[in-house]
Order: structure tokens, then C-alpha cells, then sequence
């Protein structure tokens, strides 16, 4: 079975109502970055944090999976699929696909905040879901430290980045949804692949990079993968 590697981001989720971050409307138009997804906000006024995350958690708790989502595992039946998504919500799972790595966290995991250091990182029994609940100040994971959102934020390091480098370089075919790749490491993750692999990015504003190998689709993701998958 061939391989592909699926990088999505905030777009793929944007049919389901869920905001993006750069666009006109988006996340980061209305909260300040380093105040709600940065270490140092952490640091500063966790709790804001915890009620921004609380927030997404009951959002996505009422939206589903859109057709681009169920586009995407439904190739599962054709090819071996991985899903390597800057997103933090859970729809790419609820829609079907089997192979999802979070680059940037969970919005329905959390961990006690003083399980990780950068030699190694966190254990990921410390890490549980508890679906679309809110956490406040003062919950406390089993070992008394404070509960925190599995999220990366700005900051810190991105512990999947190295798998999610084999992924795209073993890829025989890439696809990019919905992502402005202005966010690194993962916006040069498609430099992994392989000199001959097809890349295509499906958005409606695909980003402008120079590489032969890339064929955009500026189309919404919807639309988009619908069409791809009658291409491949
Ligand atoms: N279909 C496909 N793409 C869309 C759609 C849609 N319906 N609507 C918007 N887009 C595209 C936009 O054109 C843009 O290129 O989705 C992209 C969203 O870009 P961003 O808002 O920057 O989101 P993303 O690229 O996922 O951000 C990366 O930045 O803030 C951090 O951690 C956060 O994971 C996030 C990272």
C-alpha cells in the first residue's frame, strides 16, 4: 500500500466551525498569544489560561467532524494513511482516521504541570483525558502538582517533531490542508520529503512556496480533498 502523509492545520477544522488563528476573525485577532498560549502566560495568569482552554473544550464539545475530515480517513481504504496535525481537537479521530499525530497537544488531555523537562520530556502516563470538562485552579493531577492542558505552547519544544519527520520522509505522497505553514518546526516539515514525492496543499490561500514538487489546490478543504481524492 502506498504511503501518505496528511499535514493538516486550523483550516481543516474551520468547516466545523471551530476558528483558525491568522485569519480575519481568528483566534489570535481576539486573545493576545503570550497571554493565553505561551509558558510565560502560564506563568503569569494560569488561570486565564485554564478558562481559554476551558472555552475550546466546550466548543468543540458541540462540533463534528466536516466532509474534509471524513475525506481524509476515508483514504485509509486505499492507502496507509498518517495524520500529522497542528490541531488540537479530537475531529480527525471522531471522523475515522486511525493515525493521528498531535504536533501541538490535545485540547481534551491534560497533565499535572511539573511532569516535563526538556531531557525527557513527559511520561505519558501522566497525561489523561477528560474529555470536554473544564479545570481550574487548584485541580490537582494524583501527584498534587496542578493540572494543565496537553497543549504545546509557545515556548516549548514539540516533542512528536522528530516521528513526524520520518512520516513525511518515508511519505510517497504529501498533502498539506489548511495551514498558513507560518508556524515552525512544522511549517518545514514538507522539506522532508522525498525528492521525487508529489506534495499538494489544499487551502484557499495556499501558501506561496518555491518547490517544484508542490501542486496547490486553492480551494477550501471541503471542496478540496474531495477533488484530490478523485486524483490520486
Ligand atoms: N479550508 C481550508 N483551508 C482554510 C479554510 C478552509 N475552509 N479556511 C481557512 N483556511 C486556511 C487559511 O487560508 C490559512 O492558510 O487555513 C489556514 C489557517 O492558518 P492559521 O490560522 O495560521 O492556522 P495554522 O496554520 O493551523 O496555525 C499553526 O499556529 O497558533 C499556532 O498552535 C497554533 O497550531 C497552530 C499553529
Amino acid at each position: 500500500m502506498k504511503r501518505i502523509a496528511i499535514l493538516t492545520g486550523a483550516g481543516v477544522s474551520a468547516e466545523s466551525g471551530i476558528k483558525t488563528f491568522r485569519d480575519s476573525g481568528g483566534l489570535w485577532e481576539n486573545y493576545p498569544v503570550e497571554e493565553v498560549a505561551s509558558i510565560e502566560g502560564w506563568h503569569r495568569n494560569p488561570g486565564l489560561m485554564l478558562e481559554f482552554y476551558n472555552e475550546r473544550r466546550r466548543q468543540l464539545a458541540g462540533s463534528k467532524p466536516n466532509e474534509a475530515h471524513r475525506t481524509i480517513a476515508g483514504l485509509e481504504a486505499k492507502y496507509k494513511v498518517d495524520v500529522i496535525t497542528q490541531n488540537v481537537d479530537n475531529l480527525h479521530e471522531r471522523a475515522g482516521s486511525t493515525h493521528v499525530l498531535h504536533l501541538h497537544g490535545e485540547l481534551t488531555k491534560v497533565r499535572p504541570e511539573n511532569c516535563y523537562n526538556d531531557r525527557d520530556g513527559f511520561s505519558e502516563e501522566s497525561v489523561f483525558d477528560i474529555g470536554y470538562e473544564p479545570i481550574h485552579l487548584g485541580d490537582k493531577a494524583p501527584n498534587g502538582a496542578q493540572l494543565r492542558p496537553h497543549i504545546v505552547w509557545f515556548g516549548e519544544p514539540v516533542p512528536n517533531i522528530e516521528k513526524a519527520i520520518d512520516i513525511v520522509a518515508a511519505a510517497d505522497i504529501l498533502v498539506i490542508v489548511g495551514t498558513s505553514l507560518q508556524v515552525y518546526p512544522a511549517a518545514g516539515l514538507y522539506r522532508y520529503a522525498g525528492f521525487d514525492t508529489p506534495i499538494y496543499i489544499i487551502d484557499p490561500k495556499p501558501a506561496l512556496l518555491n518547490d517544484g514538487r508542490i501542486t496547490s489546490i486553492a480551494m477550501k478543504a471541503t471542496d478540496g480533498m474531495r477533488k484530490l481524492a478523485t486524483m490520486l
